[in-house]
Formats: structure tokens, sequence, C-alpha cells
């Protein structure tokens, strides 16, 4: 057997017949940018995560980097984040001139750890951004009270967590602002880039729709700086709208296929992450092995599909030497050993069966 470590071509295919009248509507509309779909979607996205406000963008780091901007950082502000989470929060950053200021992780869950927050926030930081890594929420309640404290905004980074819950409320309506990606392999993926900010704020929305279309307030008036041109685009919000109502139903299968191999992978050197509940849709399935590159050889040896999410920190990035100096021991270890085994919503039973008989059988 094969198993790849996501198929899209599945998980797309039964949903075919609604892109294409999703298509052929927007078509016969004539009507490609900022229409009637990106307000639907909108309006649908916002419900769905119990927030006053949704606003499309292109893509994730957009929203990362509008969503700061939005939140009044500057250049020479410092943001602080995680470094375990494939660079995008820190490229947002370096994008507005701030600069990023790394928190280790928890060792069990791998999100910012909020007992080692408090000591690196300095007098210039703007900004937190938590990110919902692996589709499992950090713990924002403290890292929001921590915070609140300070007069400090926190951006929730929801790339990988769409419909992750915390006592029923969803990632999104947690920090200030939550910014996601819909890149295609995301749970609510389009068939392209898209991306899009959530909040309660009406006037952090209001910023967000002025920087995603060149800064502008009204048409060809720019009073805003920092603007660009961000914009969802209609083709991708229709077939979004496609996605949404399926999305809690593909999470509950994420979800089974996480909690199937935490009961069932039983090897001395894997270790696997938390059970998955509410508050994690289990975007990447992802195990620990201090021996990562023979478990990869002998799961790619037996058909099966990995990846490494990520395995190069943030401050360890060639671009970013100047923040080598930063101790990060969890993310670091963390970076050399984590593997993601295959999760996507249309995997069959035996093909779970299988990768868990597979890394039960591992003879490092
Ligand atoms: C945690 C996280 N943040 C941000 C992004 C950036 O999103 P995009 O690829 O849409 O720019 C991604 C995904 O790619 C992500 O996984």
């Amino acid at each position: 057997m094969r198993v790849p470590l996501n198929d899209l071509r599945r998980c797309n295919a039964s949903f075919a017949a609604g892109f294409r009248a999703a298509f052929d509507r927007v078509v016969a509309r004539g009507s490609f940018i900022l229409g009637d779909e990106v307000a639907a979607f909108e309006a649908e996205f916002a419900a769905f995560c119990g927030v006053g406000h949704c606003v499309g963008l292109a893509n994730g780091t957009d929203a990362l980097e509008l969503a700061l901007r939005a939140v009044g950082v500057q250049t020479n502000d410092d943001v602080a984040t995680v470094a375990n989470a494939g660079m995008y929060s820190t490229v947002a950053i370096r994008a507005i001139g701030a600069r990023p200021r790394y928190v280790d992780v928890d060792d069990d869950t791998l999100t910012l750890s909020p007992s080692r927050l408090d000591a690196l926030l300095t007098p210039t930081t703007r900004a937190i951004v938590a990110t919902h890594l692996y589709g499992r929420l950090a713990a924002i309640d403290e890292i929001r009270r921590i915070a609140t404290v300070r007069s400090i905004a926190v951006v929730e980074d929801c790339a990988q967590a769409h419909g992750a819950r915390s006592d029923g409320a969803h990632a999104g309506c947690l920090g200030d602002i939550g910014c996601f990606s819909f890149y295609p392999t995301k749970n609510l993926g389009a068939l392209g880039d898209a991306g899009a900010i959530t909040t309660n704020d009406a006037e952090l929305a209001h910023r967000v729709r002025a920087l995603r279309q060149y800064g502008w307030r009204e048409k060809y008036r720019v009073d805003v700086d920092g603007g660009r041109n961000s914009r969802l685009d209609e083709l991708q919000a229709a077939m979004l709208r496609v996605r949404l109502p399926h999305l809690e139903q593909e999470n509950a299968a994420r979800r089974r296929i996480l909690s199937t191999y935490v009961e069932r992978i039983r090897h001395p050197e894997i270790r696997v992450p938390p059970p998955p509940g509410e508050d994690c849709v289990a975007h990447l399935a992802v195990v620990r092995s201090a021996k990562r590159e023979s478990l990869r050889r002998h799961l790619h040896a037996s058909g099966v599909g990995t990846d490494i999410h990520y395995p190069i920190a943030d401050h360890r990035q060639p671009l970013t030497r100047d923040a080598a100096a930063v101790a990060l021991p969890v993310t670091e270890r963390a970076c050399a050993e984590v593997l993601s085994l295959p999760c996507f919503a249309a995997m069959t039973s035996a093909e779970v069966d299988y990768v868990i008989e597979a890394c039960n059988a591992w003879g490092p």
C-alpha cells in the first residue's frame, strides 16, 4: 500500500460539481474582484468564527502583515512570536521593518509558552503573534491576560486552525485579530492562494479593508500607509463557499485520524502529541523522534508519505542570523525531531491502520 501525506484530488473530488457550479455563477455574473462572492464569504466565515467582521485577502502571510499594521506595529517595534512555525510571522514582521522577539514553546503542545513570554516583552513590544500550530490552540487565555496587562495586541495566526474552539469560542475571535490562510492544503482550502482576517473590532476591520486595496479609504483616495493589492478574488471566494459548510465534518475526520494515531502508535522511540479535543482540528499529525531520519526512511520504504513542519527554526534561517544568539532549547529540539504523518479528511481507515502498523514495525 502507498499512503500519501495528503491527497487534494481525493479531498476535492466530492466538491467537483459544487466548484463547477460556483465557477459558472461567477463567470456568468462577470464580476471578478470584490463582488458578491467575496462579500458573501466574508459574512459566512465571520458567522462561522463568531466574529463581527471578516476581510478577505490574497493569502495568509498578507493577513499577518496587514493585521500587524492594523494593530499599530511600525518600523523598529518588537513583536513576540514563536520560531517553530515556518517563518511566516517572521516574514510579516520583517516586512514592516519590525523585529521578531522569539519566545520558546511548550514541550507538549509546541505552541508559545506563556511562562516564557513575560520576560521577553519590552517597552517597544506592540503585538504578540499566537500561532495555533498544527491545528491546536495556543494557550490563548494566558497570552491574552499577559498582553492585556501591558496593552499589547494579540494577533492569532489561525492558518492551521480553522474551526478549533476554546469553550465554544472559535480561533479567530480569541485575540484582537485573527489571520487565516486558505492555501489548498489547509483545513479550509481554496483552489489557489487566499486568506482573511477576522475581528470584532470595526476599526481594525476598516483599516485592513483599506490596506488590502492600496490604502484607499475611498476609491483613488489613499490615506493609509503600508497598503498594497491583497484582495481575495471572486473565484476563490466562491470555491471557499462550497467547502465551508463541510468544514466541521472534515475537521472531525482529521481529529479521528489523529486520535487513532495517539491511541495506537506504541513505540518507545516515537512520541505522539496530546490527544485532540475541541481545541485541536488536527491540521497536521506530528509525532516526534530523536531518530527522525531513520523513522522517515523506514516510512518512505514502506510507502508512507511524510514531511517536516518545520526543519529550520526562524532564528536559525540564513536570513535571520542576527537572532542566532537567542537560545530556544525546546524549539530547537522540536525542529530536529518533528515528523508529519498522513492526515487528511479523505483518508481511509485501512490507510490509517497501515501508517500505524508501519510506525510500530520500525526497528531503529
Ligand atoms: C502557521 C501559518 N501561518 C501563515 C501561513 C501563511 O499562509 P500563506 O501560505 O497563505 O501565505 C501558513 C501557511 O502557509 C501557516 O501554516
